[in-house]
């Protein structure tokens, strides 16, 4: 791992999964990258919630305010939060407009009690062409520098 170029790129929207994202920074030294839309979820729980289904059936994508850039690294860590048993939609802009070939993505989420349901299947179904690593799967803020070092070491990145 010493010796590649890595990006932890996340999307959060109460902060949980920003959180994670620190804390995978801390520990590998990678780049943080903050997936953002242009426009931003609504602060209220219940409507962020049913506009977050509608886009969920309605296969839409947010616009980003910058799709990223990947090229320059090896391995690519993703973050997200579970929204309605997968990413949350402006992490599947980001899958959609980068190009993972020849990458490793070292997926991460938070969630509310349900696990990570499909988030990492999907997240493979949108980035095909990339070699995917096991996730580290936590509940809200629970993620922790000790279970992220274990989780990092297992990997073998
Ligand atoms: C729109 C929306 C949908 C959610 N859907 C799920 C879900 O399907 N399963 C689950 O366990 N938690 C669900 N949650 C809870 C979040 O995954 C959980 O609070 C997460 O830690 C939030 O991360 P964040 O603070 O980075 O945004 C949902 C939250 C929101 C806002």
């Amino acid at each position: 791992m010493a010796n590649k170029n890595i990006l932890i790129a996340y999307y959060s929207y109460s902060g949980n999964t920003r959180a994670a994202a620190e804390k995978i920074q801390s520990v590998t030294g990678g780049d943080l990258f903050e997936i953002k839309p242009v426009k931003e979820y609504p602060k209220d729980y219940n409507i962020v919630v049913n506009q977050a289904q509608q886009e969920k059936q309605n296969n839409i994508i947010p616009e980003l305010v910058d799709n990223g850039n990947v090229e320059n690294y090896d391995i690519i860590f993703v973050g997200t939060p579970v929204w309605w048993y997968t990413m949350a939609t402006p992490v599947k802009t980001f899958l959609s407009k980068n190009n993972f070939a020849g990458k490793t993505i070292v997926p991460f989420c938070t969630h509310g009690g349900g696990g990570a349901s499909s988030t990492y299947t999907d997240m493979q179904n949108l980035a095909k062409n990339a070699k995917f690593k096991e996730g580290y799967t936590t509940y809200e803020k629970s993620a922790n520098i000790a279970d992220i070092k274990k989780w990092i070491e297992n990997i073998n990145l």
